[in-house]
């Protein structure tokens, strides 16, 4: 499932090499001593794994150094100690993606491979925003969690989520949220956090009512919630994807829309966006090859809004795209004949408003 462009490279701490059959997992591609990270191409590697004592001040120390001085943000895996919180508490702080306890076992492997994100526990400033956008982003995470689970979805937490988003952009503008959240979150929580706000923003500053707005913001939350089934190792490749990772990542909009129909209770508006948020005018787009008018306003503008929220992302490779060149790339979709232009000139005023 995890796919075979999969390449882990372990880091280890014990003299002995891995303590674990590496041989056997070919999704090992090589395995280094703790020392040498930092001086390591990672280029050909699609995550790390570190198996290392995290008690250790010193291993600590070390791993700071070199995971910061790493130029891409590449997903990062520990292995802890069961029982031990310090451990776990020490991956989180190294940014750790997802953890495993030791002996680590086939199964576990598969399951770090096929991890969503989970937020490192940095220390936040207390303010408002960031206090609003953590809320948001725990959200997130429960929510991604019940679709792999397979459980009803807790809309009572997602539509506190949206509310205090709502008043949080409402009052601190889109600039304040954006820089938070790309100050405070990576991968795919990131995303759909920056899409929500640009949506939130977008209904505030075009007028829509209060229901409108808050309809808005949830599709913005749970646009992408498809995206918990498809391995992270695809959703964090930094270069271009094959067409096997492209028709992976492509699942997303039905994966989402069929759990959502089953385990939540929503609008057919905020359903249809979660589905067809990757459908363009010209039918060019997927699941279903939609065109103009069996396209809906509201996933139009689900669409606009999140690419420019993907346009607007910030990487450890990537710096993010400034608004006026974001907005040169909606504009020439428009031209192209695949997204609205009076919606797209709608976003600019929304955007460029103070
Ligand atoms: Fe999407
Ligand atoms: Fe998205």
């Amino acid at each position: 499932m995890a796919g075979s462009s999969v390449a882990v490279l372990l880091v280890t701490d014990a003299p002995s090499g891995a303590s674990f059959p590496v041989a056997r997992w070919p999704a090992i591609a090589r395995v280094e001593p703790l020392s040498e990270l930092g001086k390591i191409d990672l280029s050909p590697f699609s995550a790390i794994l570190v198996d290392a004592d995290l008690s250790s001040s010193s291993t600590i120390d070390r791993l700071k150094k070199s995971l910061l001085a790493l130029e891409r943000n590449i997903p990062r895996y520990f292995l802890v100690t069961e029982g031990r919180r310090v451990e776990m508490v020490q991956a989180n702080v190294l940014g750790a993606h997802a953890t495993e306890t030791r002996p680590l076992t086939a199964e576990g492997l598969q399951r770090l491979l096929t991890s969503t994100l989970r937020e490192p526990l940095d220390e936040l400033p207390d303010t408002a925003v960031t206090v609003v956008a953590q809320a948001a982003s725990k959200a997130l995470g429960s929510a991604f969690e019940a679709l792999r689970a397979d459980t009803t979805l807790d809309s009572a937490a997602m539509a506190a989520a949206s509310n205090d988003i709502v008043d949080s952009v409402g009052a601190g503008g889109l600039g304040q949220w954006l820089d938070t959240v790309r100050a405070h979150h990576h991968g795919t929580y990131q995303h759909c956090l920056l899409v929500t706000g640009v949506l939130t923003n977008f209904a505030q500053k075009v007028g829509m009512s209060g229901a409108d707005i808050s309809k808005l913001t949830t599709a913005g939350l749970l646009h992408d919630i498809g995206k918990a089934t498809i391995p992270v190792a695809i959703l964090e490749k930094p270069g271009k994807l094959t067409p096997e990772e492209f028709a992976e990542i492509a699942r997303h909009p039905v994966e989402g829309f069929d759990y959502l129909t089953a385990h939540a209770n929503l609008g057919p508006d905020i359903l249809a966006a979660v589905r067809s948020h990757h459908e363009y005018l010209d039918g060019s787009g997927y699941p279903d090859g939609l065109m103009g008018s069996q396209i809906g306003d509201l996933t139009r503008i689900v669409t606009i809004c999140d690419i420019y929220g993907a346009l607007s992302e910030r990487r450890a490779y990537k710096p993010a795209m400034s608004p006026p060149e974001a907005l040169a790339i909606l504009e020439d979709m428009c031209t192209a004949g695949k997204l609205e232009t009076a919606l797209v000139r709608a976003l600019r005023e929304a955007v460029e408003a103070r």
